[in-house]
């Protein structure tokens, strides 16, 4: 029997919620496949450790432990992308995938992306062609390079199939439509690669499989006394939020300043605990905003799902506020996920009070009865089985032999 071998690099909280899915459409695969069964090995970095940022993600997405643990933690960029680059150079090297997955544009994503490159081995991009267009932004230089070292652009967007498109990219199985999620019913050879694609995001298959669990398992609206619609949802992570303390104290008067009584819980990202802690807890024995560890996926999908507004930095946070139908402003100055803001559920806010409360009136709250799963610009929530499809027919160095 032939056998294909993909090799995903992971390593933080949004690449655990990616991956879920990619394990499920990898086992259907396998249990329908006469032929080309996948073997599928996972290497974890490291990069989130903590087990609010890590063990809990396995735990709730029921994940496998993954196949090699690297251990890298946090640093700076450069020492951080290096460990990691060595690292899962090395297993590359023992492993030798047919093809390896990466996910995102954090650091792990882009030291998988070079470590694959350098060694000529067919790369995949999981949430590919998105741009924000400000260059300091880490996760901007991470996109960039990832997607001109990959061979298959797997976009979640139309968006990001025509930012692609006017890097030069050639799209071969799009047909030439912008828009509307792409079926994979092509033979492939090396020949036609890079491989540009609009599948859909991943991030929607994940909420569709963990929704209904979550809202059995989760007990976090009794935790925090919290009515369904009548709180606020507050996250950020950000490094051009967190880096600034006058950023950082913009954001927390901005909440402060929302002109409405509602409780605000704000489940804080590490990172931005360290900052608050920095700067001497700044409001952290506050009545009006309630400060806590972050929470587990389940918690997360359950707090989205009822608050009034969510407000976010996170990607992942506000597609999974417009796939629950939830408004919700951006503490941001744009967003890579423009489709979204033609449905005027989510607004950009910026991080200044004014802003914030001018972005929080003018968001429609009429769309909170949730929003069609067929005709929407986040796909379908079947991306993972389109990308396992189409990878199960990429010709591999055995096929050649
Ligand atoms: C990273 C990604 C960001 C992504 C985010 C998801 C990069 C450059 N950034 O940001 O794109 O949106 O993950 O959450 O890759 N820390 C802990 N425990 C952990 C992990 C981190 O305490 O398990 C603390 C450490 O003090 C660390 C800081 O958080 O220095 C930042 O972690 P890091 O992984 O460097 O970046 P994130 O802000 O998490
Ligand atoms: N998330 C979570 N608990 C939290 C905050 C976020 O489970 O306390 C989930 C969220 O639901 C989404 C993912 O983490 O699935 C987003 O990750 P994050 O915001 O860290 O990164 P980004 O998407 O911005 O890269």
């Amino acid at each position: 029997m032939e056998k294909m071998k993909l090799l995903s690099v992971i390593g933080n909280r949004p690449q655990f919620v990616k991956l879920a899915p990619i394990i499920r459409a990898i086992a259907e695969h396998n249990s329908l496949t006469e032929n080309r069964v996948i073997s599928h090995k996972v290497v974890h970095t490291g990069q989130h450790y903590s087990f609010k940022m890590n063990r809990i993600f396995f735990d709730d997405l029921e994940l496998p432990k993954p196949d090699f643990y690297l251990g890298v933690g946090s640093g700076p960029h450069g020492w951080q992308t290096g460990k990691m680059l060595a690292r899962v150079e090395k297993i590359l090297l023992d492993e030798k995938p047919d093809v390896v997955l990466v996910y995102g544009d954090t650091n792990t994503t882009l030291a998988g992306a070079l470590a694959a490159a350098k060694l000529h081995y067919p790369l995949a991009h999981i949430e590919a062609g998105l741009r924000s267009f400000v260059r300091s932004m880490p996760e901007e230089i991470n996109r960039v390079l990832t997607d001109h070292c990959a061979d298959f652009l797997f976009c979640p967007t139309g968006t990001a199939i025509s930012n692609l498109r006017n890097e030069g990219f050639v799209e071969i199985l799009n047909n030439g439509a912008l828009i509307g999620v792409q079926d994979t019913n092509i033979p492939l050879s090396r020949e036609q690669i890079p491989v540009v694609i609009n599948v859909g995001d991943v991030m929607y298959d994940s909420l569709l499989m963990s929704m209904g669990v979550a809202e059995k398992k989760s007990r976090i609206l009794d935790e925090f006394a919290l009515e369904p619609k009548g709180y606020y949802l507050v996250t950020i992570h950000r490094a051009e939020n967190t880096d600034d303390p006058t950023r950082v104290k913009s954001i927390i008067d901005a909440l402060h300043d929302i002109d409405d009584k509602k409780p605000i819980l704000f489940p804080v990202h590490p990172r931005t605990q360290n900052v608050l802690r920095r700067q001497g807890g700044y409001h952290l024995d506050d009545s009006r905003v309630r400060f806590t560890d972050p929470v587990s996926y389940c918690d997360m999908l359950v707090l989205e799902k009822n608050s009034a507004v969510v407000l976010t930095d996170s990607g992942g946070v506000q597609r999974e506020a417009f796939l629950l139908g939830v408004p919700c402003v951006v503490l941001r100055e744009e967003t890579e996920w423009v489709e979204l803001l033609e449905y005027d559920s989510m607004k950009i806010g910026g991080v200044q009070s004014q802003s914030v409360a001018s972005a929080i009136g003018s968001l429609n709250k009429q769309n909170q009865e949730g929003i069609n799963a067929d005709d929407h610009v986040l796909g379908d929530g079947k991306a993972a089985a389109r990308i396992v499809k189409l990878l199960a027919q990429v010709r591999t160095s055995s096929d050649i032999d």
